[in-house]
């Protein structure tokens, strides 16, 4: 299947993603498309978060972290992490909240020992998709919970076809209007 080139200015996917550093792009374009899946993703998790230690992978500008932050005063502290640097600083700028550690790092190497058994919730937002060796962050972050601890996620895909998909129906005529706002700077 032919699989249509993507470029905005803040994620460019050929063969796999590659993200291009631009939180403040991200803000504006995505991250009302994140809120809303992110609202979706915790209603359906129906999580407690009384006294909750949380870990946020694949932050990126640190708005749905705190958007997360936002669903209980009871949240005790969230780490988010990200690979990209320049989004962890403007994260750390835009979203500081004394709640928050933000963190640069790639989930997808070792995680530091300190990390086993603390988290009540491991949380990550269509960022599992991007990393191939998905098994190797998912033994982590089955380490890094507490007893009872829950992992909530979303978008583990990396079927080609659904992107595809999506973007195929982001084209038509007949469907556009069900992505307003979803394909500002998008050209396929
Ligand atoms: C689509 S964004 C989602 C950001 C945020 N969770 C949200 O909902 O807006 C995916 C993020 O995952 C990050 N990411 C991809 N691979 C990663 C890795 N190996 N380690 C840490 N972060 C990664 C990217 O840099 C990007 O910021």
């Amino acid at each position: 299947m032919d699989v249509p080139k993507v470029f905005t200015e803040y994620a460019v996917r050929e063969e796999g993603w590659e993200f291009i550093p631009n939180p403040a792009l991200y803000a504006e374009v995505a991250t009302p498309i994140q809120k809303v899946n992110t609202d979706a993703l915790l209603k359906e998790l129906c999580w407690s978060y009384l006294d909750d230690v949380i870990l946020d992978i694949g932050c990126n500008n640190g708005d749905v972290t705190n958007m997360l932050l936002s669903k209980s005063d009871q949240i005790q502290h969230i780490t988010a992490c990200d690979i990209l640097g320049p989004c962890i600083e403007y994260a750390k700028k835009e979203n500081d909240n004394p709640k928050v550690t933000y963190l640069e790092m790639d989930v997808s190497k070792e995680w530091t020992t300190s990390w086993e058994n603390k988290y009540d919730k491991v949380f990550s937002n269509e960022c599992l998709n991007m990393i191939l060796d998905q098994e190797t962050v998912l033994k982590q972050v089955f380490k890094s919970l507490k007893p009872g601890g829950e992992f909530g996620a979303s978008y583990f895909l990396q079927v080609e076809g659904l992107q595809t998909a999506i973007l195929t129906l982001m084209g038509k005529d007949k469907w556009r209007k069900y992505f307003q706002g979803a394909t500002k700077d998008l050209r396929s």
